[in-house]
């Protein structure tokens, strides 16, 4: 059974059963790459290879439509970790070629794990456009997100304001769990300005939050991203950029719906338990507010 529904993926010499001598039934030669690997899948799995393999042969089939194939890879994404549950068919997000140009300029091949973030961060960025105020963002990094802010606001007379250390994350807490370490994430400031190379609506503000947030003392601001990862410097960020949020401004935290962010989310909830807004939970792992 196993041999008949690999054999398409066997290549030209594989045969069939319908096309094998009828006798005698040979002892199994694994004679390709695949065939080993159906034989591994066989062993770690017997109760289910034959329906993964099946799943994934209609998966592979040229002549599949890509709702088939769309089907056969939630099926097998059901079977092996069905945790993860696939979104509806046919979201016109995923052919965006201008954003998916974007993305892939700024992050590693075939790192797809935020594009969902960064895509909905650039809608939220439309909802601002219309109100006074600069923009700023607690965590720029190599500027996949400073890149986003600075292109929505190209074409209006405002500063986005950009902080990092450019030594990675601070020290984590015990709050902080044990995902991160000190420096994670440690990217140089000339990275973050070679993405930037086309604009010169931004400003770098090197150091550890909130050293330098005095700078920007002076300032309003209609869009803010966090984007630091642990309690300290989030609460941090909130404490200074609230105050300084015009009606209407949005505030973005990157970090909030992901369990390798603990302290960040608590530094959030904590923040917004005396204040009139309530947060918003993205599916992407984002969280939001609207400054009233
Ligand atoms: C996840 S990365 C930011 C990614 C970026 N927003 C993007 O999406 O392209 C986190 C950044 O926060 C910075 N960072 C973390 N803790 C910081 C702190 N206490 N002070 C300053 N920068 C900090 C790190 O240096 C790192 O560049």
């Amino acid at each position: 059974m196993l041999k008949r529904i690999m054999a398409p993926l066997l290549g030209p010499r594989a045969k069939t059963e319908s096309e094998a001598p009828v006798q005698p039934a040979p002892a199994p030669v694994y004679s390709s790459d695949a065939a080993r690997l159906a034989a591994e899948i066989e062993s770690l799995a017997p109760d289910k290879a034959v329906q993964l393999l099946t799943l994934l042969k209609r998966g592979l089939e040229f002549q599949s439509s890509e709702f088939e194939r769309y089907l056969s890879a939630e099926a097998l994404t059901t079977a092996i970790y069905p945790k993860f549950k696939f979104s509806e068919f046919a979201r016109i997000f995923l052919e965006d070629e201008a954003f998916l140009a974007y993305y892939m300029r700024f992050m590693d091949v075939g790192n797809w794990h935020s594009l969902d973030r960064k895509y909905a961060m650039n809608e939220l960025l439309k909802l601002v456009l219309h109100l006074e105020g600069d923009a700023a963002e607690c965590g720029a990094y190599r500027g996949a997100t400073a890149y986003l802010l600075c292109q929505a606001f190209r074409k209006i007379p405002m500063s986005i304001h950009l902080f990092d250390s450019f030594e990675g994350l601070s020290e984590p807490a015990s709050v902080d769990g044990t995902y991160w370490r000190k420096g994670s994430l440690t990217a140089a400031e000339d990275e973050l300005t070679q993405s930037l190379r086309e604009f010169d609506n931004y400003r770098i503000y090197k150091g550890w939050i909130p050293t330098r947030f005095a700078e920007a003392a002076d300032c309003r601001f209609r869009f803010v991203h966090v984007d630091v990862d642990l309690y300290q410097p989030t609460l941090d960020s909130l404490q200074f950029f609230y105050p300084r949020m015009v009606a209407g401004g949005i505030i973005l935290l990157d970090d909030h719906g992901f369990k390798s962010c603990p302290g960040a989310k608590q530094a959030a909830d904590e923040f917004f338990e005396s204040k009139a807004e309530n947060l918003a939970l993205l599916p992407t792992g984002q969280a939001f507010t609207i400054k009233q």
